[in-house]
């Protein structure tokens, strides 16, 4: 594993790619209305992100068709947009990446179609939470599992489930770089609290728990990408890139 840190520069233009995924979610979480089918997203986000100047970091990505990942319901991630049509009451995971300057930025978020259940509303405040969780402890000194047991202490205490398949990253010139980033904890294996790489000025991040209100088991479609919960409960998914500090984290990914 090699962990590549980033210089003050580059972090500067992490934070431009971080600003362009940002702009992005924003405008799509804006225009997702019932009615609509999910490739007018993907229209919008391939509108916005030239607009803003960044290339989409997804399409093409091992053969991912599309600009933006858009999961719905029970979808956890990686969901293909297309003719279907969302509904009021769905919930919509919008999972967007650029390229920008040869950096990337990367971030997700999950919103509500028209108005939807108290259920699936505390599911989306605990996803967005843990991710918050998440943030708070990625500070120098701090070790890498101390990231993920802060997620899945979130995550459990509320009594959801955490998706164990699928886990953030170390970001950069690459959408995936070392470290993985569980966002759960093994501690049979000595993966927990306390654990895995010191976290040091100039590592940026992508956290993005994926939180279930049944089982954390998953399965896949056959197009190769959409990834749903095995138990057909609801899934939200929240990711935001970051950058290690000498004290509070910095979210690259913000307006
Ligand atoms: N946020 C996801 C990830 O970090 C998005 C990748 S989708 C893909 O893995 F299509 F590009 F694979
Ligand atoms: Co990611």
């Amino acid at each position: 594993m090699s962990i590549i840190i980033k210089s003050d520069q580059e972090i500067a233009v992490m934070r431009e790619a971080g600003r362009i995924v940002a702009n992005v979610l924003d405008v799509l979480r804006s225009r997702v209305k019932p009615g609509m089918c999910t490739r007018e997203l993907d229209v919008i986000a391939a509108e916005e992100v030239e607009k803003l100047g960044g290339k989409p970091s997804f399409k093409g990505y091992r053969g991912y068709p599309a600009t933006v990942c858009v999961s719905v319901n029970d979808e956890i991630v990686h969901g293909i947009p297309g003719e279907r049509v969302l509904n009021e009451g769905d919930i919509v995971s919008l999972d967007f990446g650029t390229i920008y300057q040869g950096f990337q930025g990367d971030a997700a978020i999950t919103v509500g179609v028209g108005r939807i259940s108290p259920e699936a509303e505390r599911l989306l405040e605990a996803t967005e939470g843990a991710l918050r969780a998440g943030i708070a402890a990625a500070r120098p000194k701090a070790r890498l599992g101390d990231i993920s047991a802060a997620i899945e202490d979130y995550a459990e205490s509320r009594r959801y489930s955490v998706v164990r398949e699928y886990t953030g990253h170390g970001i950069g010139q690459d959408m995936h770089e070392d470290p993985q980033v569980p966002n759960c904890t093994v501690t049979t294996f000595g993966v927990g609290p306390g654990t895995g790489p010191e976290l040091v000025k100039g590592m940026t991040l992508a956290l993005e728990p994926m939180l279930n209100i049944g089982g954390w088991a998953t399965k896949r479609d056959n197009d190769g990408w959409t990834v749903r919960t095995r138990d057909g409960s609801l899934s939200a998914h929240f990711e935001d890139t970051i950058a290690i500090t000498d004290g509070e984290p910095e979210v690259l990914t913000k307006l």
